[in-house]
């Protein structure tokens, strides 16, 4: 799996969010590359770990300035939010149950969902936000 590398469309316009942005691209990264290495189950398990939770406070913010802001689209995007967040924790409960799971199909669901997900309503949001003065 190549490696997904920050470019110009997955910016939002929003400093905060194109932070975490940056820190889930590269927590992707760093599990595309552990099992591509075969890496231990453990490492793997604990970077589905920080996945989850980083996603999960990731989108908190999201939806906070969403409702803060009163953005229109809210409810939409945070349905998207939750059907990722569920596949993502699903696995992570497999694994530690010990449970076969597919990683490569997991993790490549993933980076697909955020690189559409980042540059599609992420955007949309992001104009939104710059319009009510929050850069
Ligand atoms: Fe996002
Ligand atoms: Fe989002």
């Amino acid at each position: 799996m190549t490696q997904l590398k920050w470019n110009h469309a997955l910016s939002v316009g929003v400093r905060i969010l194109d932070q975490q942005h940056g820190v889930l691209l590269d927590t992707l990264n760093q599990l595309s590359v552990g099992i591509a290495g075969g890496a231990p189950a453990n490492e793997v398990r604990e970077l589905i770990e920080r996945l989850v939770d980083y996603t999960q406070r990731h989108f908190q913010s999201e939806e906070a300035l969403m409702e803060q802001y009163g953005f229109p689209g809210r409810l939409e995007h945070q349905a998207e939010h939750q059907r990722l967040l569920a596949q993502i924790v699903d696995a992570a409960r497999a694994m530690q149950l010990g449970e076969p799971v597919h990683l490569r199909t997991m993790v490549g669901y993933v980076r697909q969902w955020f690189v559409t997900h980042t540059e599609g309503i992420d955007r949309v949001l992001g104009e939104w936000l710059n319009q009510q003065g929050v850069e």
